[in-house]
């Protein structure tokens, strides 16, 4: 039987929120327990592709990043969580890479597309070489480690389709040697904002981090987004445009869901009461992390310890692939 094996990571540039939750932190964990390898990465390198200005938010952000994971329950013993910067085969291989994949396939990239619309700020009108290019070092990423599984959230589809595309591609000149992974997706694709926008983002200013305290939950969900044509309390309200409701759906039991929903189509519920009884749901829901988070921020040296190790793991792996991938290339100079 084929080995199972996951990878997955996140670039560090802030702290993950509930959107990263569902959209595929709760598969990462589940799936730690059903695969014979699982690897995190701490993608900082690719986090200096679009941060290349501003290294100290990177570095500040990995141990924040390594935390997130460890408060929601990704075991070290389970998964080896590791620095991708420390691993130099990937960098290697992501030039090898660079040859099978062509700029105007790089340029449709949906994923990659939008990204350069967002990012005007940083590159103007004329992208860098190197964010243009971060698909290729994904694949070296997911490839490195013979990954079979990537649980991502859904945004991030277009990059394992085109690491499928590198890994045929790869396989086709230098004969069989990668394995082709695939995208795990959540069931809640993506979660929306607190201002009801589409997408849940740390640069949106709409997002409920893991780490919250109880009194930014409040102070956060007080200030969603409700059903505008509520004025009085016994107005009648439509949740279904209410943001209030969307989180209940999300963190309240299923009579705790309906009930919000009939009382504010009868104007029966007010919105203060309704916003509180979320926030203490939300807050409830993320008390287990918060107090692993404590442990672990009053721990640094043990973060640490992880990291040091998992990444020692992590090389060790990618050194075996790198060497299949020299053979094939005929890169395997002086081996015996
Ligand atoms: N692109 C991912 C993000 O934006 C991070 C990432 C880097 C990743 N390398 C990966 C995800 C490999 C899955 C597999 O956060
Ligand atoms: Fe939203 Fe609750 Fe107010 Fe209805 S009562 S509009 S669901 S906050």
């Amino acid at each position: 039987m084929e080995k199972k094996i996951m990878l997955t990571g996140d670039r560090p540039t802030g702290r993950l929120h509930i959107g990263h939750y569902f959209g595929s932190l709760k598969n990462r964990v589940k799936m730690q327990n059903e695969v014979d390898e699982c690897y995190i990465l701490v993608a900082d390198v690719q986090a200096l592709t679009d941060n290349f200005n501003n290294p100290e938010k990177v570095r500040k952000n990995v141990r924040e990043v390594v935390i997130d994971y460890l408060s929601i329950g990704i075991d070290p013993e389970k998964a080896t969580i590791y620095l991708q910067s420390m691993i130099p085969e990937v960098a290697e291989l992501t030039v090898f890479y660079s040859n099978l994949v062509t700029i105007a396939r790089l340029e449709r990239n949906p994923t990659v597309k939008t990204e350069i619309a967002q990012k005007k700020d940083v590159f103007g009108e004329s992208v860098t070489y190197g964010f243009l290019g971060y698909p290729v070092s994904q694949a070296a990423d997911i490839t490195a480690f013979d990954a079979t599984i990537v649980p991502v959230g859904e945004d991030q589809q277009p990059l394992i389709e085109q690491c499928r595309e590198i890994v045929r591609k790869f396989n086709s000149i230098y004969g069989e040697t990668l394995r082709e992974p695939e995208a795990y997706l959540s069931e809640t694709k993506r979660i929306k904002g607190l201002d009801g926008n589409e997408k849940m983002g740390k640069s949106l200013g709409n997002a409920i981090y893991l780490s919250d305290s109880e009194e930014e939950i409040n102070r956060k969900v007080m200030g969603a987004v409700t059903d505008p044509g509520r004025i009085k309390k016994d107005d009648k309200g439509n949740p279904s445009i209410c943001m209030v409701a969307y989180y209940h759906n999300l963190f309240s039991s299923k009579d705790e869901y309906e009930c919000v929903c009939k009382e504010c189509k009868e104007g029966a519920r007010g919105c203060v009461a309704c916003k509180k009884q979320l926030a203490k749901n939300i807050s409830d829901f993320l008390k287990p992390f918060r107090e692993k988070r404590e442990y672990y921020e009053a721990h640094p040296e043990i973060v640490d310890e992880i990291i040091i190790r998992g990444t020692e793991k992590a090389r060790e792996k990618a050194k075996k692939v790198m060497a299949k991938v020299k053979k094939a290339m005929q890169l395997d100079y002086f081996e015996k």
